[in-house]
C-alpha cells in the first residue's frame, strides 16, 4: 500500500530538481502524476524516466491558460485530479533595491506568486467539485526569514504562504487543503546556479553542499529527498487535518543559529 494509491497528481516544474523529485516519490507511492515544465525536452525525459504512470505537458505556470490546459489534461487522462503541486520556480531578479526594474519586479511576481495563483484557481475548482484535494506549494525558507535570498524572491515567497492560508480558510470547508513546503537549500540546478556553478560536477556540487551545511542545526545541506517525502505526506490522507500550513524543510534553518555557533551559552 502506497501513500497515494489510486491519485492524480500535477508537478509544475517536475522536469528537474525538486518537482521531479516530487513527482518520483508520489509515484513510488501509487499515484500517477502529470509534469508541467516550460523545458519541453528535459520534461519529456523526464517523464519517460518515470515510467508509463508519468506524462509531460508544455506548461508555462506565468500563462494562466496554460495552467487551466495542464489541469484540464490531468482530469481527461485520469479522469481526477487530487493533488496540486504549484512548485516551478527560478530566483528572478536579484540586486539592489534601488536598481530593480518594474519588468522585472513583474515578470519575478508572475513566476513565483501568480503561476502558483493560477493552480490553486484551476486545480481548486476541479477538487471543489470533486469534494477533495490536496494542493501543496513551494515556497521557500525566504519567506519565514526575510533575511535570506533576494528581495523580489523573498517577498514573493512569503506573499505565497500568505495565499496558501488565504485559501485554506476558503476551500477547507470543501473538502481541499492547502499548504506549503518552505525548503532551505538544496543543490538544485537553481541553488548551483547561484553559485555559478550551472553544470556542476559531484565534487562541485559537494563542495556547494558543504557551504550550506553551514547555518542549519542539522549540519547538512537539504536533498530532493527531504523536501520530497514531506511534499507526499501532505498530499496524502495521512495529513488529512492539516491545512493552512508553511512547513519548514529546512533542518532548522529558520529557527535560528546552530548551537555550536551561538556565541552566548
Ligand atoms: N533548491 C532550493 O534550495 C530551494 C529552496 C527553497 C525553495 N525552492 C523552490 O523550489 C522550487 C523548485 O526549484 P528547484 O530548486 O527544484 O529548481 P530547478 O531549477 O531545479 O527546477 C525548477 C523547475 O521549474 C521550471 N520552471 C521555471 N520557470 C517555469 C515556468 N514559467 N513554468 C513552468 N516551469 C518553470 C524549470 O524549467 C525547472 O524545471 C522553486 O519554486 C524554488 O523557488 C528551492
Amino acid at each position: 500500500m502506497g501513500l497515494l494509491d489510486g491519485k492524480v497528481a500535477v508537478v509544475t516544474g517536475g522536469a528537474r530538481g525538486l518537482g521531479f523529485g516530487m513527482a518520483g516519490r508520489f509515484l513510488e507511492e501509487g499515484a500517477k502524476v502529470v509534469l508541467g515544465d516550460v523545458l519541453v525536452g528535459e520534461g519529456e525525459e523526464a517523464a519517460a524516466a518515470l515510467g508509463s504512470a508519468a506524462t509531460f505537458e508544455r506548461c508555462d505556470v506565468t500563462v494562466e491558460a496554460d495552467v487551466a490546459d495542464l489541469v484540464a489534461s490531468a482530469v481527461a487522462r485520469h479522469g481526477r485530479l487530487d493533488v496540486m503541486c504549484n512548485n516551478a520556480g527560478a530566483i528572478g531578479v536579484r540586486g539592489s533595491i534601488l536598481d530593480i526594474a518594474a519588468e522585472d519586479w513583474d515578470a519575478t511576481m508572475a513566476l513565483l506568486l501568480r503561476g502558483a495563483f493560477f493552480g490553486m484557481k484551476h486545480a481548486g475548482a476541479v477538487m471543489v467539485e470533486q469534494g477533495s484535494g490536496s494542493i501543496v506549494s513551494t515556497a521557500s525558507v525566504a519567506a519565514l526569514e526575510p533575511g535570506n535570498g533576494p528581495h523580489v524572491y523573498g517577498t514573493a515567497k512569503a506573499a505565497l504562504v500568505h495565499l496558501t492560508k488565504r485559501a485554506a480558510l476558503e476551500l477547507g470547508e470543501r473538502g481541499v487543503r492547502v499548504n506549503a513546503i518552505c525548503p532551505g537549500g538544496v543543490a538544485t540546478n537553481m541553488v548551483l546556479g547561484l553559485f555559478g556553478a550551472g553544470d556542476a560536477n559531484a565534487d562541485q556540487v559537494e563542495q556547494i553542499e558543504q557551504m550550506m551545511a553551514f547555518r542549519p542545526p542539522m549540519g547538512r545541506a537539504g536533498t530532493v529527498d527531504d523536501v520530497s517525502a514531506v511534499a507526499a505526506w501532505l498530499a496524502s490522507d495521512e495529513a488529512s487535518f492539516v491545512t493552512g500550513q508553511a512547513i519548514a524543510v529546512d533542518g532548522g534553518e529558520s529557527v535560528g543559529m546552530k548551537w555550536s555557533l551561538q556565541a552566548v551559552k
